[in-house]
């Protein structure tokens, strides 16, 4: 088991593979002290490691503590006893006082890791990772926080999250609970965020942390196009290969806060959590809050190390169901081919010329139900409109399924317009403010899913479209963010508990409508990907990556998501030209090479393509048979990236036994020809010997990867080239 505890050292170990995470009980008051976290050292290194100067210890300084708790590292921060640092837990009693500080009462140590009640968390057995729980009390004011850490055997993963226990007899509000905090020294680090905007998504941030409180965050009550939950610190050398890296990623779809602190000492704390801001859960007496799960990666071998753990830690402890690790679909969606214009026939005209190339899938999007023909009304309406598509969605599934292919969908259960029969009926069941005419955008508002009666009336819609016709695929979109966020439903000390509990309404949502529909694909979108985050994969091995369809932009937005998410959990499509984002206008080729990593689709209408364009669908697809799985399932190293060098950008996945590398290189910008382009590789055995599919030279994973592989410039932007290597 890789967590222990030495009674003699009061200290806890937690080991993974490549790293060791240290907790040390201190002092008689008992403050849970952070002690290492970092490469993996012996098991006879424990408290030494401690960061703290023992003659400041309070038992010695008859209890002198506030200049000694700012400069501790600790496990799990309270404010107003003088750390002046960045708190976890924030609290008001119903005194109004507003000071809380944690002690160690006890601790148990088991194998497997428990789930988290309504929360989307990774999962593993007792064979995969073992868990340590500390109880720590305020004695005054009894409460009780239970730390929570599992460590993984085979990954350099630790998961925190803390539970939070009101065992006195007065009510206490909790205005912040953040999941986790990290203490460390500086050690020249860069933080690294992703920040972005709508079609624009995920892009890299990497700048050197410097005083004070920097970081990103989310009070839009969806995790966000604009900034993911998740930061790194990295050392300032640090590349795909080397170096020290610390990363921290929330699984939850709501407001977050991942910030990184530099303080006077040059003490670093990170923390990760629900966003304070808006943010309110009122403790009754016995009332327990259970926060978010945060993902700690440890890497020393740089950013690319920290990328294949968390992309395994995703495909082997997060991702469920019987999709997991299962070759998805291709498919053709209808959304840019036709927007609200289709009918059946229009329909089946793109489904043919599909099925006839080998696409597996048809997915019907928006504008199926009400009398929705624009985006001004109908949702909350989850009835097909017959007039579009009479015979209604089961004859379309059942001509499209004559085809050889499945039928998908498209919904957006969270949302309801003004002009819909929902909100004539209810108009309570709309986030609203009383009083105040609520904010619309895209003419629709938010429902508020926090009630359960709301919940049930689209559930019950749904589950009815659903079983009305073969639809073994769904996209939930959901397209604005919150505001207006009050409900008629919570008393008004309550109403911090909204943005919260929204999210746990869509996740119960998601979780019934698994357990309803247990072989469905479930692929979540928001706007593209403005909810592209690790809760969302709990319920959906696939999420939309973006609106932005176009290649060249794709590369920046698809090498952001991938420094996270396993490329098997981005929705990726051939999109029509000139690109309805920007206008540009790139080969048919090299679309279909950008989308190739992901989940592979066609998003343009396939029946006004022209011949030599339809003629490379076969070809596209059956790379994406014969590859994709390396992609999906091997491990992703990014080689070159377009925002560095502004001519190229180059991916390669290497499968699981390195028998298989697959190259995606795309050449974007030409420039004067100086020489030919000598990409760097990496991840492959240096041992084996590899043919190039591009000109049949033999080498060894050690020649190709320490000399490199020379590529001739391509002529013309915009090209692309597919590079298999192959054992021999
Ligand atoms: C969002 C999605 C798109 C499409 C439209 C439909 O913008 O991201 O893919 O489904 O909604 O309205």
């Amino acid at each position: 088991m890789g967590i222990s505890y030495s009674e003699q050292e009061r200290t806890f170990r937690l080991n993974t593979p490549h790293s060791t995470y240290l907790i040390s009980i201190v002092d008689e008051a008992g403050f849970l002290c952070h002690t290492y976290y970092g490469r993996r050292v012996p098991e006879d290194d424990m408290r030494s490691l401690l960061r703290i100067n023992a003659g400041r210890l309070p038992f010695r300084t008859s209890g002198q503590q506030a200049g000694f708790l700012d400069e501790l590292p600790v496990e799990y921060s309270c404010g107003g006893l003088g750390d002046f640092r960045e708190s976890c837990l924030r609290l008001e009693t119903a005194e109004g006082c507003r000071v809380c500080g944690l002690t160690y009462v006890s601790h148990r140590i088991y194998g497997g890791k428990p789930a988290l009640p309504g929360l989307p968390a990774a999962f593993g057995g007792e064979e995969d990772c073992a868990t340590l729980e500390i109880l720590c009390r305020d004695q005054y004011l009894d409460l009780e926080v239970r730390l929570l850490y599992t460590a993984f055997e085979n990954l350099d993963a630790i998961c925190r999250s803390a539970r939070i226990e009101n065992r006195g007899g007065r009510a206490i509000e909790l205005t912040a609970a953040l999941s986790a905090c990290l203490d460390m020294d500086n050690r020249n680090f860069d933080l690294i965020t992703l920040h972005g905007s709508w079609g624009y998504e995920r892009m890299v941030s990497r700048r050197p942390l410097a005083w004070g409180k920097q970081g990103v965050s989310s009070k839009r009550g969806i995790s966000s196009h604009q900034e993911q939950p998740f930061l790194a610190l990295a050392e300032h050398n640090a590349d795909q290969t080397r170096g020290q890296v610390y990363a921290m990623h929330l699984v939850y779809s709501g407001n977050f806060l991942a910030q990184a602190e530099m303080s006077q000492q040059e003490q670093v704390r990170a923390v990760i959590g629900i966003h304070p801001e808006g943010f309110g859960w009122k403790l009754d007496p016995g009332g327990s809050f259970q926060t978010p799960e945060a993902v700690l990666v440890y890497s020393h071998t740089g950013l690319g190390g920290m990328t294949h753990t968390l992309h395994d830690l995703y495909r082997n402890h997060l991702i469920r169901g019987p999709w997991r690790g299962r070759p998805r679909p291709s498919l053709v969606n209808n959304w840019e081919a036709t927007y609200f214009d289709f009918d059946a026939e229009k329909l089946l005209d793109i489904a043919r010329t599909a099925a006839a190339r080998g696409v597996e899938m048809l997915v019907l999007d928006d504008g199926w139900f009400g009398c929705r023909n624009n985006d001004d009304n109908s949702l909350g309406d989850w009835f097909v409109n017959e007039k579009k598509l009479p015979g209604g969605l089961k004859y379309l599934a059942d001509e499209i399924n004559k085809l050889g292919m499945k039928f998908g969908l498209w919904v957006e259960p969270e949302m309801v317009s003004p002009d819909s029969q929902l909100y004539r009926a209810h108009p309570d069941y709309a986030l609203q403010v009383p009083g105040r005419p609520p904010i619309l955008s895209r003419t629709q508002l938010v429902l508020d899913i926090s009630r359960k009666e709301v919940r049930d009336c689209v559930y019950d819609q749904l589950h009815k479209v659903l079983s009305s016709a073969n639809i073994e695929y769904v996209k939930w979109d959901m397209n604005r963010a919150l505001t207006d966020a009050a409900s008629f439903c919570l008393d008004a000390d309550r109403q911090g508990e909204l943005f919260h509990r929204y999210v746990l309404g869509v996740y119960e949502l998601q979780e019934r409508l698994l357990r309803d529909f247990p072989n469905l694909l479930l692929e979540n979108c928001c706007s593209g990907g403005g909810r592209f985050d690790p809760g969302m994969l709990y319920y959906s091995p696939q999420i939309w990556t973006s609106d932005n369809t176009d290649a060249i932009d794709r590369l920046l937005i698809q090498e952001g998501t991938a420094l996270l998410y396993p490329l098997s959990a981005m929705g990726a499509h051939v999109a029509a030209c000139p690109s309805h984002t920007n206008g540009r206008v790139t080969p048919f080729a090299t679309r279909g090479l950008v989308s190739l990593p992901g989940c592979f689709g066609y998003e343009l209408d396939l029946t006004r393509l022209a011949d030599e364009e339809l003629a490379m669908i076969p070809g596209q697809l059956e790379n994406y048979r014969k590859y994709g799985p390396v992609f999906h399932d091997g491990d992703y190293c990014r080689l070159a990236s377009y925002s560095e060098n502004h001519e190229y950008d180059a991916l390669m996945a290497v499968s699981k036994d390195k028998k298989i590398a697959v190259i995606d290189y795309i050449h974007v910008m030409s420039r004067q020809q100086r020489r030919d382009v000598l990409l760097p590789l990496w991840g492959l055995d240096e041992e084996t010997r590899y043919r190039s599919s591009e000109t049949g030279e033999i080498r060894s994973g050690a020649g190709w990867m320490y000399g490199g592989m020379l590529l001739p410039r391509m002529k013309g932007d915009f090209s692309g080239k597919l590079i298999v290597l192959e054992a021999v």
